[in-house]
């Protein structure tokens, strides 16, 4: 902040908007409406993406005076990884749509801040790329459950071995939702990029190819398909997961109380409190309604994160005073790439954790830790 100020002085303003409505409107005018309708799209009607922002507004923070908030700590440690702030960088496929440097962009700017990116299993740029991209900075890795074991373990494998140290499995998205804006478009920017995304260069992949030609895209999109939609997934495979990951593991998608105690019983470590930013169900619970209560329920055994419709350092705030230990961001940041890649995500980061910084201590925070209920009042 007072590095606006002062650049102010001197007549500069920052390279683009911190608004987050502003983000997204000038994202639009940059990208075409099938990348932009990737990133800002939802399931059907959109409700349950309005629903995640409006579920915010249910809560109000109520600010304390003369606590000493001047010099504050945001930094933590979520499942053995530190981090400046309880926030990480959310899976987000595909992201050479908004900028060709994609993933590896986002990387880079993520170790700038020392803030931990989940990379996707749809990313497209290969993991170890992604992983050299950020140096010593953390990262978590995010899987989409392959039907075959032999892809899965092979992932797995090489996740390992560069370096991820947490595993994300995402369970809400056996399928695409019926996603309007993409549709209209026949999904064409996502199956265009996807032919670079992770299991198509992956070696068990392309071995399940063979009778088809190297280049057949199509052959390896039906294959893909094959892959990740309609599993027989049940809670008792976790374990297959558990016996190959060696580090933390965390169930995302959970909505559900008896979900969360669920994923408890199956023995990870973590769960992310998450309707895949309103991108699956339509009509669903806000996320951040339900969060209380999974939190709740759970919150002694494994650490609950959370995502879907973080967009200001209050809503950060009210997450972590209504139970979560970290959140996840997503669109926010790819729209941050669309707008100048490594600088644009890290623009937009670096506003999220200041505009946190000054809301937890203008409220009367000296750390997250000290977030609990009594910081926020449901609005009547
Ligand atoms: C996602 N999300 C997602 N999640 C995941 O587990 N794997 C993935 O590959 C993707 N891809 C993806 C692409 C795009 C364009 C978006 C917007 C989202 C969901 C993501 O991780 C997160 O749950 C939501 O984005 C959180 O909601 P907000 O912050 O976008 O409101």
């Amino acid at each position: 902040q007072n590095e606006i100020y002062l650049q102010g002085l001197s007549g500069g303003v920052p390279p683009f908007t911190t608004d987050p409505d502003g983000l997204e409107a000038s994202a639009r005018e940059r990208l075409g409406p099938g990348p932009f309708w990737y990133v800002a799209g939802a399931a059907g009607s959109g409700a349950t993406a309005a629903a995640n922002r409006e579920a915010f507004d249910d809560w109000r923070i109520v600010p304390r005076m003369l606590t000493d908030a001047t010099t504050r700590h945001l930094g933590t440690t979520v499942l053995g990884t530190a981090m400046p702030a309880p926030v990480l960088l959310a899976p987000v496929g595909v992201q050479s749509i908004l900028h060709p440097d994609g993933e590896l962009a986002t990387a880079r700017a993520a170790a700038e801040l020392g803030v931990p990116m989940i990379l996707s299993t749809a990313a497209s740029h290969s993991l170890e790329d992604v992983a050299e991209a950020g140096g010593d900075s953390p990262r978590w890795f995010q899987l989409y459950w392959p039907n075959d074991p032999e892809v899965c373990l092979s992932i797995l494998d090489r996740a390992k071995k560069a370096g991820y140290t947490a595993l994300v499995v995402t369970l809400d998205t056996w399928t695409l939702a019926w996603r309007p804006h993409d549709l209209d478009r026949a999904y064409l920017p996502f199956l265009r990029a996807v032919g670079t995304a992770i299991p198509f260069t992956d070696p068990a992949f392309r071995a399940g190819l063979e009778k088809s030609p190297e280049d057949d895209l199509p052959m390896a999109i039906l294959r893909w398909v094959h892959l990740f939609t309609g599993t027989d997934k049940s809670w008792d495979q976790v374990a297959f997961l558990r016996e190959n990951w060696d580090g933390p593991i965390l169930l995302k998608g959970i909505q559900h109380v008896d979900d969360a105690r669920k994923a408890v019983d199956a023995g990870v470590e973590g769960i992310v409190v998450s309707n895949h930013g309103g991108r699956q169900v339509d009509g669903a619970v806000a996320s951040l309604e339900v969060l209380p209560e999974i939190a709740d329920a759970v919150g002694e055994q494994v650490d609950v994160l959370f995502d879907s419709g973080i967009r200001t350092g209050a809503d950060i705030v009210k997450a972590v005073a209504l139970g979560a230990k970290a959140v996840l961001v997503g669109r926010p940041f790819a729209y941050g790439l669309a707008h100048g890649g490594q600088v644009g995500v890290r623009h937009v980061l670096r506003s999220l954790l200041a505009d946190f910084d000054l809301t937890l201590g203008l409220s009367g925070h000296r750390s997250p830790a000290e977030l609990n209920r009594d910081a926020l009042r449901a609005r009547r």
